[in-house]
């Protein structure tokens, strides 16, 4: 779809994809005599970051120490994390914090003592998840995009979705290298190519891919579906977490109710208001994610039930008042009084914990392409990301990722200009209805065939489904100008693919990946890793040691 027409002034030293918390939090640590681009998709603040609620797991307190904050989260992980990826990051947590302290993040103190507040979530045996009220994603994304806003060598897009990579053969190593990406501006409605001589890919999740999330309307998984056109490897796609409580109501979407509830004492209880965690975990309520959903998912089939309650009305209201204000307010939106009565919650897609394959400093398979926050693949969450370690590792390999690419920017040769985007084969939609009943589509049947609990039927159901859908995308792609609605589907379609592939390799059931006909757990943790065919890599090999 290319002329050899040259482009315009959209030339960068660095061109990041995405404007959450990794984003932002890698754009503010690289030089200021870095030339770079910040793209969102949409408005600035719409990323799952905005939304976080619980606040970012670190080792705040002299009573913690790194070595347990590596047990819960290796325990979590049901033996598939990294261990040198779990240790590097941790060990950077209290460094990481610090540095959001000094720009300015507003985080919870201690009323009477004055020191940071630190709350508990499931899986983490002491309290050390450091927040601001149950908004935390709020003050982390304000204060990072007001720096990120105020620093003259960067410059931010808005309504601008990238599309796909565009790569060239690197003079010096003859290799292939990234060199920028062409770009859907939503506003003008047409392509735009950006060159860059460091990409970076922090465009965020993919849980939208599933019929009910708890992530906004953009989390369509692009980064990792144009990583992996762009022939770098994606592993571990099977492990999509579900958050155990979203807000069950008519009329709310995907508003979740934080794990923090549970940590300040919350309990859930059936419609009779009998509690069953103890019949499912030691640690009852604060279990990790996925035995708590897959308790809930049960319980509600069992009983026919929408939905089970969450519970915590026992405490006071002031008590309430002060630490779940975003809550209580949105619950209040639809009649519901927590300091009263009990939410009614269900589980839903909240988290990709696979991605694109990354190394410590967030180097993707592909020459001068990174991949950071919750695109990449850093072998961090394992089989099960632990509550609160997902803001986390945005900060911390943002941070890798910077110096990585400080240090190389100097070195890299300059990039031929890349092709204008050619419109002139493509003809206008008159038929958006494919869009919305394939999107529609797709995600009922990942909802109803790859959901909380799985079977290979049921994945050989959702792996011919999909195999159609991509044929009629593909055909649609081709000749049909694009939009924003396209990108996203094509995306989601190609995500939900490498999910089912994933899948159905995994002939076990760990972490969030449970199988009916394979219940037992395998002696040997492998990762699930998809190779392109274009694989990018050649004689470069990410691994974790
Ligand atoms: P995001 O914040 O999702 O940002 C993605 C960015 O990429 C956006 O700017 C988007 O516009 C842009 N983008 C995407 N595709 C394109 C494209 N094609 N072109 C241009 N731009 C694009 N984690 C915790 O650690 N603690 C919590 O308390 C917590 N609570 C959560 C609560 C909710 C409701 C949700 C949904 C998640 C929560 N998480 C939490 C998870 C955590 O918020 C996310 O994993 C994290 O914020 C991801 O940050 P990110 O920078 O990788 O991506
Ligand atoms: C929550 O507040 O429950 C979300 C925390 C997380 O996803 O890490």
């Amino acid at each position: 779809m290319n002329t050899n027409q040259p482009t315009s002034d959209l030339n960068y030293d660095v061109l990041i994809i995405g404007s959450g918390a990794a984003g932002l939090a890698l754009a503010l640590n690289l030089p200021s005599d870095t030339n770079i681009a910040v793209l969102s998709k949409s408005d600035l603040n719409e990323g799952s970051t905005w939304y976080a609620q619980g606040g970012i797991a670190a080792v705040m307190d002299d009573n913690d120490s790194v070595e347990s904050h590596v047990t819960d989260t290796l325990r979590a992980g049901a033996g598939l994390c990294h261990k040198d990826s779990v240790e590097f990051t941790i060990s950077h947590s209290t460094a990481a914090i610090k540095w959001l302290i000094d720009l300015g993040v507003d985080f919870t103190r201690r009323k009477d003592k004055g020191d940071y507040h630190l709350t508990r979530e499931g899986g983490h045996s002491k309290r050390r998840i450091i927040h601001s009220a149950d908004a935390t994603g709020k003050a982390v994304h304000t204060t990072l995009l007001e720096k990120v806003s105020a620093a003259e060598n960067i410059t931010l897009y808005d309504h601008y979705i990238a599309l796909d990579l565009v790569q060239q053969i690197d003079p010096a190593s003859k290799k292939l290298r990234c060199a920028g990406a062409y770009v859907y501006n939503h506003r003008t409605d047409s392509v735009e190519a950006f060159t860059a001589k460091s990409v970076v890919l922090a465009t965020g999740g993919a849980s939208k891919v599933y019929l009910y999330s708890s992530n906004p309307d953009g989390a369509s998984g692009d980064g990792i579906a144009m990583a992996w056109r762009a022939g770098c490897r994606i592993a571990n796609m099977e492990f999509n977490q579900f958050h155990p409580t979203c807000l069950y109501h008519p009329k709310a979407k995907s508003f979740l109710i934080t794990e923090a509830v549970r940590g300040e004492g919350g309990k859930l209880r059936l419609p009779n208001g009998e509690r069953f965690m103890d019949n499912f975990h030691e640690l009852g309520e604060l279990a990790p994610r996925d035995v708590v959903a897959r308790a809930i998912d049960h319980e509600m089939k069992r009983l026919g039930s929408d939905c089970i309650y969450l519970d915590i009305s026992h405490k006071s209201p002031s008590f309430i008042a002060s630490h779940f204000p975003t809550v209580q307010k949105e619950c209040a939106r639809y009649g519901i009084d927590i300091t009263k009565e009990a939410i009614p919650v269900v589980p839903a897609a909240h988290y990709t914990c696979g991605g694109v394959v990354v190394d410590k400093n967030g180097q993707t398979d592909l020459q001068n392409l990174y991949a950071i926050g919750e695109t990449s693949f850093t072998g961090l969450h394992g089989a099960n990301r632990m509550a609160s370690n997902s803001l986390l590792e945005c900060i911390v390999f943002a941070q890798s990722a910077a110096k990585t690419i400080s240090e190389k920017t100097q070195t890299i040769l300059p990039l031929e200009a890349i092709p204008q985007w050619d419109e002139s084969r493509v003809t206008n939609s008159d038929e958006d209805v494919v869009i919305s009943h394939n999107w529609d589509e797709l995600r009922r049947f990942m909802w109803d065939y790859v959901g909380i609990v799985r079977t290979q039927k049921r994945l050989e159901r959702a792996s011919h489904r999909i195999k159609l859908l991509q044929k009629e995308i593909h055909e649609y792609y081709s000749n049909c100008k694009v939009g924003n609605d396209l990108i996203e589907l094509r995306n989601l379609a190609m995500v939900a693919e490498l999910i089912i592939r994933s899948a159905m390799q995994r002939k076990e059931s760990r972490g969030l990946h449970y199988s009916m006909d394979y219940p037992e757990r395998a002696e040997i943790a492998r990762d699930t890793i998809i190779v392109p065919t274009n694989f990018a890599a050649q004689d470069i090999i990410v691994h974790h040691g």
